[in-house]
């Protein structure tokens, strides 16, 4: 839900307000490319045609986002999928404000009414009641019913459904319906090759491009543990945390410690097995 309530009511919606809404950056959010994704993503736009961006934490779907709003020209509202998402967390609830029940629109019906593009990240979060809101909005109809008012919302032009969410963590009890899933065109996405991965990491860090490629180099070695039972590898995201800390002057033992072993896994035997391979690789 938005913070701020406007007064407005069902049958005289309010023009659209931004208080959910991220006007694009003036500048282009950093984000390299790994293959067709970004022309992909522009043609999806032209033609309405709602994304879903698949793959593991932390390897540029927010922030292929970001860029592709900016490119766009386009606002940006951001929603986080949780179990507890209410399909009115998502279209809006009337509020009682000062002895006034005033109507406040949802993330979703903000984005609609501003032609903005909707980010809903990890949306097999939510529940399956929550989810089928997004429908009419995924087809041709662009429209978006608001039970609570009777008022039926299209969607502005240039109003764009994206979402993601990640395969791996996914149970079989948690999957997308196929009546969901295939209202989405899919960009998959994964960790990208090493001297991209490092480009990143030091243009994300300030760390040089030498210690940015051994951190890389680290990251592959360390997700080789998988095979060991460490159950979620490092993110570029990781890697450009710990190379902060580097670059700021923490010694590198000490930041692979708390910045790229810890946040991966408890295990002693693999946060042995990982500081090892940190003393072989840097
Ligand atoms: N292709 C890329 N171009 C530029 N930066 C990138 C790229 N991929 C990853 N990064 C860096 O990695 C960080 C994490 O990426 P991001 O937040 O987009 O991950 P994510 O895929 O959305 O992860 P999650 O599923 O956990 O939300 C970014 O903040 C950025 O610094
Ligand atoms: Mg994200």
């Amino acid at each position: 839900m938005t913070a701020t309530a406007i007064r407005t009511s069902p049958a005289a919606p309010a023009a659209p307000r931004g208080e959910a809404l991220r006007p694009p950056p003036a500048e282009a959010p950093y984000y390299v490319p790994a293959a067709h994704e970004v022309d992909v993503f522009l043609r999806c736009h032209a033609r309405g045609l709602p994304v879903m961006l698949k793959g593991p934490t932390g390897c540029g779907k927010t922030r292929f986002v970001e860029h592709m709003a900016w490119r766009l020209g386009r606002p940006l509202v951001t929603v986080a999928c949780h179990d507890d998402l209410a399909a009115s967390d998502l279209t809006g609830r009337w509020l009682i404000r000062g002895g006034d029940t005033v109507w406040v629109d949802g993330p979703l019906t903000t984005a609609a009414r501003a032609g903005a593009i909707c980010y809903l990240d990890e949306l097999v979060e939510a529940r399956q009641d929550t989810i089928v809101v997004i429908h009419p909005l995924t087809d041709d109809r662009r429209v978006l019913p608001i039970d609570k008012t009777g008022e039926l919302v299209e969607a502005a032009p240039g109003f764009q459904l994206v979402v993601s969410y990640n395969p791996g963590y996914q149970h079989a009890i948690k999957d997308l319906k196929p009546s969901t899933r295939q209202r989405f065109v899919s960009l998959d996405f994964d960790y990208p090759p090493a001297g991209v991965e490092a480009e990143i990491v030091a243009h994300e860090s300030g760390l040089d491009r030498a210690r940015a490629a051994a951190l890389v180099t680290l990251a592959h070695r360390i997700r080789h543990l998988r095979d060991q039972g460490l159950a979620e590898v490092p993110g570029t995201r990781l890697l450009v945390a710990t190379a902060r800390l580097i670059a700021d002057g923490i010694a590198p033992e000490e930041a692979c410690r708390v910045a790229l072993a810890g946040p991966l896994t408890d295990d002693p035997d693999l946060l042995l097995a990982i500081a090892d391979l940190v003393s072989a690789t840097l």
